[in-house]
């Protein structure tokens, strides 16, 4: 995939002389505290580097403090960097003049922020047009624009609104739609959705997943929420004191992270709700219905596992074999499987592992089919608990190295 935005190196720093000794101090290595103490200026963000992909939602995650906005800002200069650039695509915004930042702002980027303010006195139509009407765009064109962009949010039907008809998760809704109706290739989402409560704030991180689906714009989405960054984010930045502690993939942040403050975040993460069975799919002993005692057991043996996976002739999972019923079968001289074979359900590679939980209740190993039903995998019950089991480690022995001062 392509890269979207380039940030280099960039840095801000906030006070009367950033890019003076408080800028040398930093590139020197003096920390966020010690620059404060000392010149009395406030490091926003620390050399940060990140590539963006063309269409995905890339989260920026921290603690308050740690320099979320001020990293999306630059994006856009609404802050201006003190140091570093920023590509979008070929383009230098660090190096563009005011009306070309206006231009790039108006046609490239969209914003949505925590607190959207909308206008009291416009209908919900009007305030999603708004924008298009900066660009010069005629009556009819605008409303249909906006329309359509009400639609994707969930809002058709109240157009004619006001705002304060409006509950905080749908003007929430109207802000993302204003963002959305000039189609930009770009937006930029200030903790957008944590002030919702949260059942509302998981069907907007749902819906936004659709969006994405649909239209692939290039997202860049802050939150302090981790649940909420590892759900939406298809890569998570993790930032503190303005520095960039680790880039991943949910996967990535919660099953190897990379630093002590990375750990501490993910150690309450209910870690189910994220690995999806892919993490923990194993090979599948698979033998076809036509199939001995004998090969059902020669099968497991080779994999080392406990059962196997019975399948017809189009790979679809009939059951299972357990290995303690095969061998019993083998001693009392039974060839034939086919009363041997226990039902097991089918779960498909990008399930979240809490939703199923319930079925490992049989201690079978669950199929794991592709969209077509066809088996292409095991998941063994024990071996997922050893998974959730080992990330939990990993936590352990950073903060355990932590307290014996083996990480700087
Ligand atoms: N306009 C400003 N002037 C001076 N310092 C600022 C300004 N904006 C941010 N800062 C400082 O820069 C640092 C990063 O702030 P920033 O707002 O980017 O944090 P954040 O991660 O977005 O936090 P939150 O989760 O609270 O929104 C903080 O130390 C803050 O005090
Ligand atoms: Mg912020």
């Amino acid at each position: 995939m392509s890269t979207k935005v380039k940030i280099s190196n960039l840095v801000k720093i906030f006070g009367d002389e950033p890019d003076g000794e408080a800028l040398t101090l930093l590139q020197a290595g003096y920390s966020k505290n010690v620059i404060r103490e000392s010149t009395g200026h406030i490091v926003g963000v620390n050399d940060a580097n990140i590539d963006i992909s063309e269409g995905e939602i890339f989260v920026v995650m921290g603690l308050s403090g740690s320099g979320k906005s001020t990293l999306i800002r630059c994006v856009n200069r609404l802050y201006e960097p003190t140091a570093g650039s920023v590509f979008v695509d070929s383009t230098d915004v660090t190096a563009l003049d005011p009306k070309e930042l206006q231009a790039f702002r108006r046609d490239s980027t969209g914003m949505v922020f925590q607190h959207f303010a909308l206008f009291p006195h416009r209908d919900i139509r009007s305030n999603v047009a708004f924008g298009l009407k900066v660009k010069g765009m005629d009556a009819d064109g605008r409303n249909a624009a906006a329309e359509r962009a009400l639609a994707l949010v969930g809002l058709s039907g109240y157009e004619s609104s006001y705002p304060r008809q409006l509950s905080g998760g749908m003007q929430q809704r109207v802000g993302l739609a204003r963002a959305l109706a000039t189609d930009p290739d770009i937006l930029l989402m200030d903790e957008a959705f944590s002030a919702l409560d949260p059942l509302i704030r998981r069907q907007m991180q749902d819906e936004l997943m659709s969006i994405q689906d649909q239209l692939h714009k290039t997202i860049l989405f802050i939150t302090h929420d981790l649940n909420e960054a590892l759900r939406v984010g298809s890569r998570v930045c993790m930032m503190k004191d303005g520095a960039i502690h680790q880039v991943g993939t949910p996967e990535d942040i919660l099953m190897r992270p990379e630093t002590d403050y990375v750990a501490e975040f993910v150690q309450d993460v209910d870690q189910g709700r994220v690995l999806e069975v892919e993490t923990v799919r194993e090979d599948a002993a698979a033998v076809p219905q036509s199939a001995t005692v004998a090969d059902a057991l020669s099968a497991i043996d080779r994999l080392g596992v406990e059962a196997a996976h019975v399948v017809d002739a189009d790979g679809r999972p009939l059951g299972v074999v357990a290995r303690d019923a095969a061998e019993q079968a083998q001693r009392s001289g039974t060839r034939d499987l086919s009363g041997l074979i226990q039902d097991v359900p089918a779960i498909t590679n990008d399930t979240i592992l809490a939703k199923v939980y319930q079925l490992f209740g049989s201690g079978l190993p669950v199929a794991v089919v592709d969209g077509d039903g066809v088996l292409i995998g095991s998941v063994r019950p024990l071996e997922v608990l050893a998974e959730l089991g080992r990330v939990e480690n990993i936590s352990e022995q950073l903060e355990l190295a932590k307290t014996h001062g083996a990480q700087q």
